[in-house]
């Protein structure tokens, strides 16, 4: 595809290739991310980052991935700050944001609404989640870390097992990468999950087409015995209609180190969009596991800027400029990795 100023909403409009080559980009971006270099090749740009939906990392990561290629940001977050609270239709929205920004980040509670909002953009717009259908950028993201993480194992994407785990009814990161795996071949996933959060028939209806070996599970315990990536996620308790609903999924997928010493193989990577739910009903990735080395959600996370970082520099064709506008840190730098 033609990244230069195209809109990024679903996993559908890439191919390999295209994946490929956001890759390779955000592979590049490593100096600018571990803060020893700095480039201003986005100097003067501006990122409208617009999120009416609850955030933290990816808000941020989208941010400061911006702002490292060296453009400035200006955010909205929460329904409640916004005009949208006053009527103003999503495109109105859209077409004066437009006018202030270069290109525009957004987070939706709707299915379908950042797409909407980017008919009526004049620059281009990426999805940072809508509602319960897709989060593309998180899903590439995921599968960055995936392939680094099995590189160091001396593998790549292609032959792998990987488990999702927990909601995957609503959980708009497992619809994106169920997408992405599809231009993968010889990938097996295994769906964990109670019948009444399992991953729409759609989804899985695309990996059995594209050749993906789909089996399902609703016992954590059987399902992750020979995998080589359980994904975990959390109970979209927001997407419920009420908490109670919510509350009788909770807890029932929790991950400790007992429980992969004994099921999982040795050298299983754990990987989560976050936020996990730390809260003691729900305990999805217990904190025991933060010092097992195969827990890869914190890297995870850092890769995400990575991934932006590609992105913008892909959708505003600077790529090829990153380096000329760069310099060596003249901070302490603080982080050794
Ligand atoms: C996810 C999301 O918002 O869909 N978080 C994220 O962006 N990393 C997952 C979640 O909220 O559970």
């Amino acid at each position: 595809m033609n990244f230069t100023g195209a809109h990024i909403v679903s996993i559908d409009q890439f191919e390999r290739p295209d994946v490929e080559a956001i890759f390779a980009v955000a592979d590049r971006m490593q100096p600018y991310a571990l803060r020893k270099r700095v480039t201003r090749v986005l100097e003067g740009a501006i990122l409208g980052n617009m999120f009416f939906e609850a955030s933290t990392r990816t808000r941020i990561s989208f941010g400061s991935a911006f702002n490292l290629l060296g453009g400035e940001v200006r955010e909205t977050a929460g329904f409640d700050n916004s005009a949208l609270v006053k009527g103003e239709s999503l495109q109105d929205t859209a077409r004066v944001l437009s006018g202030f920004s270069d290109v525009i980040c957004m987070r939706h509670p709707v299915a379908g609404s950042v797409a909407d909002f980017a008919l009526a953009s004049r620059v281009p717009v990426v999805s940072g989640g809508d509602g319960a259908n897709e989060h593309p950028t998180q899903a590439l993201l995921d599968l960055y870390t995936i392939r680094k993480e099995m590189a160091d194992r001396g593998r790549s994407i292609t032959g792998l097992k990987i488990a999702m785990i927990g909601d995957l009814r609503h959980g708009r990161t497992v619809h994106s990468l169920g997408k992405l795996l599809c231009l993968y071949t010889d990938v097996e996933v295994v769906l964990i999950s109670p019948e009444k959060l399992s991953l729409p028939e759609g989804i899985v209806e695309l990996m059995r087409n594209s050749s993906i070996k789909v089996t399902h599970y609703d016992d954590l315990l059987e399902g992750i015995v020979d995998v080589d990536i359980v994904y975990s996620t959390r109970i979209q308790e927001e997407r419920f209609p009420n908490k109670r609903e919510a509350d009788l999924y909770r807890g029932k997928f929790r991950l400790n180190q007992a429980i992969y010493t004994e099921f999982c193989q040795p050298n299983t990577v754990i990987m989560h969009p976050m936020p996990r739910d730390s809260r003691s009903d729900a305990n999805e990735l217990d904190c025991d596991l933060d010092n097992n080395p195969n827990l890869a959600i914190f890297r995870q996370a850092d890769n995400g800027v990575l991934v932006r970082m590609a992105l913008f520099a892909m959708v505003l064709d600077v790529v090829d400029s990153v380096d000329a506008h760069s310099h060596d840190v003249r901070w302490f730098n603080a982080r050794q990795n």
